[in-house]
């Protein structure tokens, strides 16, 4: 059937403002809001027995893998093996019948994440999918589908697949958790209602920020190079928020670890470039405001993106503070993703680019 822009400008857009509707879809299909228990069907992979994880993936799915590891690590005790596919399939790591691994792709189609998905089989160990597109080959060649329910994507630009291939992960980490022992029936109960929150959170959030992120935007949109730096989730999160706007705005991104400042990318500070910091009030927010310390000592711009919490600590002066509500761990990289997304975009729409087609990309690489 047609997909139209209904009133927005851009696929982009209208795939950033669905966000709140299909997460909502998503979750339904994972957590049970009647009890906020996960449901069984996540099981579909053995996580409880498994040794390990293995997981694939490219671009911003291979970014939202990332994420997920933490919470794999973190919830359910499982240790986790990434690496983007074009790298996991050449690899040659050694891989036993007694891991699971998990396939994450938007179009299902992507060349690389398909080879280490075959790789993975012919090594024995039991494959899930994380697919938006149900009927894809890499949901085919898996033992178990776990579809994300963002609806057809069309942008290039991955917005809404990221969020809720997240809201997936994190309710897969929530059921490995749960089939392990590793959190108790009342934590799981806990973050679950966090997660049942999201959308209304999502929702508040687009409004509340969207003037805000216009204004900056025209800033960003005369920089050269733009640093994001992260700690915990909030690292793959800054190297997703760098990816999305060099994508559609041409400009030159970086994501970096915030700990690895000052080995290498500190030497790039000056008054030119800004310096995105993503940094809710979790358990780094302190380290990673001493790393903001190091750069405003040396001239260097922050666009600072935190939570209230977050901004009543740090007295540090900014080019622009961008306050989101405090929210649970689990939930911030979802709420966290939306100023990402809208600074990306209305970049790349004040530089006039073609936000939905950018130049040399495809929204689906099928080939090597
Ligand atoms: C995201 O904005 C990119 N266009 C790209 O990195 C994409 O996420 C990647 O090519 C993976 O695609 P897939 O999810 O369809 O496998």
């Amino acid at each position: 059937y047609v997909v139209d822009k209904g009133n927005h400008r851009h696929f982009m857009e209208k795939e950033i403002y669905e966000q709140p509707e299909v997460i909502s879809h998503a979750l339904s299909h994972y957590v049970d809001f009647a009890s906020n228990r996960i449901s069984d069907n996540v099981n579909a992979i053995d996580f409880k027995t498994a040794s390990g994880l293995a997981i694939s993936a490219c671009g911003t799915a291979y970014l939202a893998g990332l994420v997920g590891k933490y919470w794999f690590e973190r919830y359910a005790r499982l240790s986790v093996e990434i690496d983007v596919a074009s790298e996991f399939r050449y690899r040659e790591m050694p891989l036993s019948p007694s891991q699971a691994a998990l396939f994450i792709s938007q179009s299902g189609e992507t060349a690389d994440t398909l080879a280490s998905l075959r790789y993975c089989k012919d090594h024995g160990l039991k494959i899930g999918a994380v697919v938006n597109v149900k009927e894809s080959t890499i949901a085919r060649e898996s033992d178990a589908v776990f579809p994300i329910m963002a609806g057809p994507e069309i942008g290039v630009a991955s917005t809404k697949a990221f969020t809720c291939q997240l809201a997936v992960l994190a309710s897969l980490a929530l059921g490995a958790a749960k089939a392990r022992g590793t959190i108790s029936a009342e934590q799981e109960t806990e973050l679950v209602r966090h997660l049942a929150e999201m959308p209304r959170i999502m929702s508040r959030v687009l409004n509340l920020i969207q003037p805000q992120m216009e204004t900056l935007s025209r800033e960003l949109s005369k920089c050269r190079d733009v640093l994001y730096l992260g700690r915990g989730t909030s690292f793959p999160l800054a190297m997703e928020g760098a990816l999305k706007l060099k994508e559609i705005s041409y400009i030159h991104a970086e994501g970096y670890a915030a700990g690895e400042l000052k080995h290498g990318p500190i030497a790039l500070i000056d008054e030119n470039m800004p310096v995105i910091v993503i940094a809710p009030f979790d358990r780094f927010f302190d380290k990673t405001v001493s790393n903001m310390q190091e750069v405003a000592a040396r001239g260097g711009r922050i666009i600072f993106i935190t939570d209230e919490a977050g901004a009543a600590a740090s007295k540090l002066p900014t080019m622009a503070t961008i306050v989101l509500p405090n929210v649970n761990e689990i939930i911030a990289p979802m709420i966290f993703s939306l100023p990402i997304q809208l600074l990306a975009y209305h970049t790349a729409v004040f530089m006039g680019t073609d936000v939905d087609q950018p130049r040399n990309l495809a929204k689906s690489v099928t080939v090597e």
